[in-house]
């Protein structure tokens, strides 16, 4: 058994950019705060479905240098997903890393960004997780075409390696589970 996940990077990366999804902000907050305590500058986008699912708003724009807030339907901030605050803030501050925790879908659209523009992206992976130990394997994701346990070797990887059509599809193996708990019915 090893000892369970590895901590943040933190170190002096210049202009950092992290993206929160939803309760990914509980996660990009301390790491706002040790990035800028490091000298970094930091710019945070906070994103959420809608005003309402908006959390630790004010704690994070204390943590940052910058926070945009963005909302898909556009009930407080800027209208549109996360991307729309990250294309003013390479603009605005070019920058040198991007660090996003919160949805998969969210992480990928991240990952292809930062590709684009050629800068680092670290993501904070959340396959399902058992044990934590890094025996059961049920948090396995492939990175770089190895095989990693996000619960002791991550959670957070290096972006440009994931492969994300696998994480998504073993994100969809317990749907119908998930269905039926939700009140649903196995079709
Ligand atoms: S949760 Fe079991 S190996 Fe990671």
């Amino acid at each position: 058994m090893r000892a369970s996940w590895r901590p943040s990077k933190i170190g002096r990366f210049g202009v950092c950019a992290l993206l929160a999804g939803g309760y990914g902000v509980a996660a990009i907050r301390p790491i706002a705060d040790a990035l800028r305590s490091r000298g970094n500058w930091v710019v945070s986008i906070l994103g959420a479905r809608e005003s309402r699912l908006l959390i630790l708003e004010d704690e994070l724009r204390r943590a940052s240098d910058v926070l945009y807030v963005a909302t898909d339907d556009g009930s407080a901030g800027i209208k549109g997903n996360v991307l729309v605050p990250l294309a003013t803030a390479f603009d605005e501050w070019s920058p040198d890393r991007l660090l996003a925790v919160g949805s998969l879908p969210m992480m990928r659209a991240v990952s292809d960004y930062a590709s684009e523009r050629r800068v680092p992206a670290v993501v904070s992976l959340n396959p399902i997780m058992l044990d934590g130990t890094g025996m059961c394997g049920a948090c396995r994701v492939r990175v770089n075409d190895e095989t990693h346990f996000a619960c002791v070797d991550g959670p957070e990887f290096d972006a440009a390696g994931i492969d994300f059509d696998d994480l998504a599809a073993r994100q969809l193996a317990f749907r119908e589970f998930e269905q039926v708990a939700w009140g649903g019915s196995i079709a």
